[in-house]
């Protein structure tokens, strides 16, 4: 096992046979991110975005958190919809796809899974190349998503990035598309899964980051003060403050019941603000360290006002470059995983049928 071939006995991913037959022609990619509640697929054209299309699971939100075991069920019920929405509204047929993208990980196995064996199934009947993808590089690769008729300017090389989801906190040096460096990163909890489930504490719904960034817009974020960590380094820990927080609540709902209710504004201000001065000052740390001062921001956590407005605030004091990502991008998303294989099919970067998913890594 390893390779894998046409009808005709050529072994797909032998670069003097792809170059010479597809150098003249247009280069379309289907990406597939299925890694942990969205199944996406978009289409790309010579790098440009033609399609991107996904479906959110709803079947979560009563659970307060992601059941892998649903996730994986729901995956098997999108993906040939998804995929078909997405090839159909780029206005091409399967047969022009030059190379299939898929997410292989980091992720839930049982969503992975799906993704993983839907591309190289359809990568083998249409006889075209198969390109693996880190999910965390995709996100760090959104920056270089472009659009029809849209003016966008990547960070050049070498530039930083603040990478911040519900699985991850780090700050990354990258270097070129595949070449990133860990600079620093969180010992224990990622921030998006410290918001989550203090915005569980509150009693508010799922995912928390969403609703903890909308009511922070009318609260004081100096109304209370929560523990920040010590940590040497770049590296990060949130789970101080997720005890912190716990406690807090604790305290101030034994003497007064609907503490919570009639603060919320207050509370969630106060714990977005500490997050965010966290992320940030290491994120400061790292520009200093590096004197790299085209800085990124990707992932979920990008999405939140606050970190933007922070970032804003920060270029203006310390005289970065700032790159904040399109607020389709922030979340998981196809496109980010079709614009990581554009680059590995310039460079002829095939993945093997016999490769396997992978639940944890780093970049
Ligand atoms: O990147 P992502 O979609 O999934 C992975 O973890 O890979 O990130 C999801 C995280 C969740 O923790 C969610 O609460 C958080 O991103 N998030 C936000 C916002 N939108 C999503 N956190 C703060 N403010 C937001 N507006």
């Amino acid at each position: 096992m390893g390779a894998y071939f046409r009808n005709d006995g050529t072994r797909i991913g032998n670069p003097v046979t792809l170059k010479e037959d597809t150098l003249k022609e247009d280069i379309y990619i289907l990406g597939i991110e299925s890694s942990c509640d969205d199944t996406s697929a978009a289409v790309l054209r010579n790098g440009e975005l033609l399609s991107n299309v996904t479906a959110s699971q709803q079947v979560h939100f009563d659970y307060g958190g992601v059941v892998p075991e649903l996730a994986s069920r729901a995956h098997q019920q999108n993906v040939v919809p998804v995929v078909d929405q997405a090839i159909k509204r780029a206005g091409i047929s399967s047969q022009q796809l030059s190379a299939i993208a898929f997410t292989r990980g980091p992720g839930l196995m049982g969503s992975l899974l799906v993704g993983v064996s839907f591309a190289k199934g359809l990568a083998l009947s249409l006889g075209i190349p198969l390109i693996d993808v880190n999910h965390l590089q995709g996100h760090v690769m959104a920056h270089f998503i472009r659009e029809p008729e849209m003016e966008s300017t990547p960070p050049p090389y070498p530039f930083l990035c603040l990478l911040v989801s519900g699985g991850n906190s780090q700050i990354v040096k990258v270097n070129a598309y595949n070449d990133m460096e860990i600079l620093g990163q969180t010992i224990d909890d990622a921030a998006g899964e410290a918001i989550d489930k203090c915005s569980k504490v509150m009693g508010l719904g799922y995912p928390g980051g969403p609703i903890i960034d909308r009511l922070a817009r009318k609260g004081n974020p100096h109304a209370y003060k929560f523990a920040e960590p010590h940590i040497a380094g770049l590296d990060y820990s949130f789970s101080g403050l997720k005890t912190s927080f716990l406690y807090s609540m604790q305290k101030w709902t034994a003497n007064e019941p609907d503490f919570i209710e009639k603060h919320k504004e207050d509370i969630a201000a106060s714990l977005e603000w500490t997050i965010v001065d966290i992320l940030m000052k290491k994120l400061n740390k790292a520009v200093v360290q590096t004197k790299i001062k085209h800085v990124a921001v990707a992932g979920g956590v990008s999405a939140n006002n606050g970190l933007r407005n922070a970032f804003h605030e920060y270029a203006e004091k310390y005289g970065w470059t700032i790159y904040i990502p399109k607020f389709s991008y922030t979340t998981d998303n196809a496109a980010m995983i079709g614009i990581v294989g554009y680059y590995k099919y310039l460079d002829h970067e095939w993945c093997d049928i016999d490769k396997a998913a992978f639940a944890k890594t780093v970049i």
